[in-house]
């Protein structure tokens, strides 16, 4: 039924308009408890049969292993309307320490052929004072530490690279206590010279600079401390540079690491590509991590799944939890808790 709509009418539209409404739409069933409660069950209903499978991450237990990775919520309001839908964990952002625009539109394609999508978004953040007071709000609700919700914070596009730990510092001290988890990231391709961040020497300094926001953030909590940091990492690094971030976590002593973001290897025209063509590297990337990171360490694994057996597939590879984004926009919104049931099954 959703293929028929995506087929007729949805991929008529333009990709972005068609991501805000439907962003807008899920934010406010969220919001709003009967019309999340008739999304709760309808999509029950309509997911088919079979359990997922309980996950522990980071501490917690989630029903299942299926996240919603970031870029789809960039302003927290979809939180609770996306985990309604049957995600098991929702990662915010991601979220820069200024509001800022983004790149000029057009910046989203879909490349339908291949169920594949093209961004270049550029960050387009409220900030991070507007997101945190969108937490704070959704934290103070009924139920609102119930739902595991990851921050995944960046720098402002005009912060030159040796002002990047200041940014990041400022993003984790509004955001932190706020978050189950926080992600450092300097993967995405479409602020220039973010990806270089990735190198052990600038990335340091950052995961230092997030810390101590965090730490700033977390006071009086009773958390201090005690909040999960990752970094998200891209596909096109090398093995190589993939086992130095690992043992960068180590010293650091990082909660885990993220992988991966969107990909440049390609000739599509500018920005990054999400969807089945990430899923091979994906998994190499997580089996690689796992190696390197040992038991102890997690590894959120995402990139181009888009079935049960991909989250199987992923897990197998070593990844504790997976997150999805373009199988959502192509697939609908039955998607999240079929697949969980999906992989549910495979276990
Ligand atoms: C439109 C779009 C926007 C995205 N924005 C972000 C972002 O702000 N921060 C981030 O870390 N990843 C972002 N991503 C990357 C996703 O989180 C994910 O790593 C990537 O899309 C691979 O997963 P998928 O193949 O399931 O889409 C974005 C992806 C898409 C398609």
């Amino acid at each position: 039924m959703y293929r028929l709509l995506f087929d007729c009418v949805l991929r008529r539209l333009d990709p972005e308009f068609a991501h805000d409404a439907a962003h807008r739409l899920i934010a406010w069933t969220g919001a709003v408890g009967p019309a999340r409660w008739a999304v709760r069950a309808g999509v029950a209903a309509l997911a088919g049969g079979g359990r997922t499978r309980p996950t522990r991450l980071l501490g917690r237990m989630l029903p299942g292993p299926l996240g919603v990775a970031a870029g789809f919520d960039k302003d927290g309001r979809a939180a609770r309307g996306l985990t309604a839908l049957g995600f098991s964990f929702v990662e915010v952002g991601t979220v820069t320490p200024e509001p800022q625009p983004g790149n000029a539109r057009p910046r989203l394609w879909r490349l339908t052929d291949q169920r594949a999508l093209r961004n270049a978004m550029g960050f387009n953040s409220p900030g991070a004072r507007a997101v945190a007071l969108t937490l704070a709000r959704l934290r103070a609700s009924q139920g609102g530490w119930d739902l595991m919700v990851g921050v995944n914070i960046g720098k402002n596009r005009t912060t030159a690279a040796p002002d990047a730990p200041a940014d990041y510092f400022t993003a984790a001290a509004h955001l932190a206590r706020h978050a189950d988890y926080l992600v450092v990231n300097v993967s995405s391709p479409n602020t220039p010279g973010l990806r270089d961040l990735q190198a052990v020497q600038a990335l340091r300094p950052i995961l230092e600079a997030a810390r101590a926001g965090a730490a700033r953030s977390l006071e009086g909590t009773g958390r201090r401390d005690r909040l999960p940091l990752l970094v998200k990492i891209a596909p096109d690094l090398p093995d190589d540079s993939v086992r130095q971030i690992a043992s960068l976590a180590h010293a650091e002593q990082l909660a885990g690491v993220v992988a991966v973001n969107t990909t440049i290897a390609h000739e599509l025209g500018p920005g990054g590509v999400s969807g089945p063509p990430l899923r091979r590297r994906g998994l190499d990337v997580v089996r690689l991590l796992r190696d390197e990171l040992g038991p102890d360490k997690t590894v959120i694994g995402v990139g181009g799944i888009s079935s049960g057996e991909d989250v199987a597939a992923y897990l197998a590879a070593g990844a504790d939890a997976v997150q999805a984004y373009t199988a959502f926009i192509f697939e609908g919104p039955i998607w999240p808790a079929r697949t969980g049931r999906a992989a549910g099954a495979r276990h």
